[in-house]
């Protein structure tokens, strides 16, 4: 039986549905985003296979001539968000996108779900695999900087997790352009600015833009010589994890030459995952590829290393220490950033609160790798949190209190493909 949670939660993809794909929430994220996408069709999936295919289906439309899927794609314009196309001024694909992507989760979900639709599924899988393929190539490819092995980033957006402290030293490495033009910030209007990245970090943001959209957006151009150039376990591992999924995709719809190459590139990650591990401080960081500076912290991303199944059993019990560390402080699940290094804020964006898409691959690795106990823990954390304060975007990790957007579309996803007790708790977590 559904309860009143599940009937909000579905109330709150049909109010952001926006004809067959759906935005993150009104007015702060007016547009469809890339990895909210794949989230937000687990969740359609539990009420309409065919809904949850198609938003899918619509973010692959987006994928620009170079292979790139960009993290957001306008088929609209909207004066309530910045930055929007005008400044992005891409033009290489049918439908407007950004100049940069996002954590390549999509043939995770595409594989979950061919997996659970039987036929109908599988034909559908195949129809996106393409695209799919043309996207890892281009991180594999494009994202890989010169005389490197591991996949990179360009910009703190990319990752999803935008303003981590992780990012600060790639920042902190760049100039803010001198002659970035004045521009007006939406995201202050919609949230509370101290919930917000701080307006230093957005001018190194949006000089990032200005020198890629100077340059045409040539990708390979902008990962050598952009301004920021750091590798992020997030992305690493996130992308290791969908290359599995597309692997055995490949095999089961009879792409065999594709598949001796995702191969390949996960034989590649698998040997260079150690170029995460920041041995003084004892877990997977983010570094700059610049100057080989390591993050010191343990963010959520970190705790991704068996959703991709790496690490030895060292690496795993120490993760699993900073994570038990991390929850004796906590009142829900797994923050954004670790309490104990500086610049943790509770309720800032990347800088602490619970993010519930994060959770949901970290307990999923979890659960894979046997550690049932944990990986219910941060399901429980999940269910608990919304229900004391419903649909947030984010969570404070200490308090509970939701933060930022609200009747937010992947929470209310994952709420229902995932932590709601009307599920049958045995479903995989
Ligand atoms: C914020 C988040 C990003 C998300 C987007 C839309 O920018 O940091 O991860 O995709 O909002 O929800």
């Amino acid at each position: 039986m559904l309860s009143e949670l599940d009937k909000k939660a579905r109330d709150i993809l049909a109010k952001n549905d926006r004809g067959g794909f759906t935005i993150p929430t009104a007015r702060l994220y007016p547009f469809q985003w890339n990895w909210d996408s794949a989230f937000i069709a687990l969740g359609i999936a539990t009420m309409d296979n065919q809904r949850a295919w198609q938003e899918l289906e619509m973010l692959v439309e987006g994928q620009a001539d170079d292979g790139m899927i960009p993290s957001i794609i306008f088929r609209n314009d909207d004066d309530d968000y910045f930055p929007g196309h005008k400044v992005w001024q891409t033009k290489n694909g049918a439908i407007n996108g950004t100049g940069i992507s996002q954590p390549p989760v999509l043939a995770s979900v595409v594989a979950q779900l061919a997996k659970a639709h039987g036929q109908e599924g599988l034909k559908r899988a195949k129809a996106l695999f393409p695209a799919m393929m043309k996207w890892h190539r281009w991180w594999h490819e494009c994202r890989t900087p010169e005389g490197a092995d591991v996949v990179c980033t360009v910009h703190p957006w990319e990752t999803g997790r935008d303003n981590c402290p992780d990012w600060k030293i790639g920042l902190r490495n760049m100039q803010t352009d001198p002659n970035l033009e004045p521009y007006q910030r939406k995201d202050i209007e919609h949230a509370n600015p101290e919930e917000r990245p701080s307006q230093e970090e957005y001018d190194k943001y949006i000089s990032i833009v200005k020198f890629g959209r100077e340059i045409g957006w040539d990708q390979t151009l902008l990962t050598n010589k952009g301004p920021f150039l750091m590798a992020d376990p997030g992305i690493f591992f996130i992308l290791l994890r969908a290359d599995r999924d597309l692997l055995s995709l490949a095999q089961e719809l009879g792409f065999e030459e594709e598949a001796q190459i995702i191969a390949q590139w996960i034989k590649g990650a698998e040997i260079s995952a150690n170029q995460f591990w920041n041995e003084e401080f004892g877990a997977f960081c983010a570094w700059d590829v610049r100057t080989g500076e390591f993050s010191h912290g343990f963010s959520n991303a970190s705790a991704l290393c068996f959703y991709a199944d790496v690490g030895t059993a060292e690496q795993r019990e120490k993760t699993l220490s900073h994570m038990e560390r991390i929850a004796s402080q906590t009142k829900f699940g797994q923050s954004s950033w670790d309490p104990d290094a500086p610049l943790f804020e509770s309720q800032r964006y990347w800088c602490g609160p619970l993010w519930c898409q994060m959770n949901y691959m970290i307990a999923k690795g979890l659960k894979e790798q046997g550690e049932d106990v944990l990986a219910a823990k941060m399901r429980d954390d999940l269910k608990n949190v919304i229900e004391l304060s419903g649909f947030y975007e984010c969570f404070d990790p200490l308090s509970g209190a939701g933060c930022i957007g609200h009747d937010f579309s992947w929470t209310a996803a994952l709420w229902l493909a995932w932590a709601s007790p009307s599920l049958n708790q045995q479903t995989p977590a």
